[in-house]
């Protein structure tokens, strides 16, 4: 019985550690990727459910310049490493497919 309670106890913890944070920086890429990562506008990818280090690896050389485009060079320079594993780890955990 009392290790019932603790276990419901501990439930909403548990719960909430399977659902990531939202990312610190998510605000920042809403407007064009969209909170759930489907794009409405035409000529802006759609980044859920993209492969995780990919995401990583663009946004890395958005920031390095290795990789140009308007605007995300001067968006990735104002990420640190954190922000960028944290955004791949969100946006590729929303559902990808579906219509606009
Ligand atoms: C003003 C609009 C805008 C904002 C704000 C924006 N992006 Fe982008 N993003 C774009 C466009 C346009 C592209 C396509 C650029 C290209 O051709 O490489 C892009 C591309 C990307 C890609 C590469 C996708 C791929 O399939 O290669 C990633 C990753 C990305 N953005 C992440 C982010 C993140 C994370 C943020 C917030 C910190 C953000 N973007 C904010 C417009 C935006």
């Amino acid at each position: 019985m009392r290790r019932l309670l603790i276990l419901l106890l501990c439930l909403p913890t548990l719960v909430q550690a399977q659902a990531p944070a939202k990312p610190a920086k998510l605000g920042q890429c809403v407007a064009c990727h969209g909170e759930n990562g489907r794009s409405r506008i035409p000529g802006t990818p759609h980044l859920a459910g993209q492969d995780q280090a990919y995401l990583v690896a663009a946004m890395a050389a958005y920031r390095n310049g290795t990789r140009r485009a308007v605007p995300m060079n001067s968006i990735a320079n104002t990420l640190q490493p954190r922000d960028i594993a944290a955004l791949a780890r969100w946006y590729s955990q929303q559902p990808a497919g579906g219509t606009r």
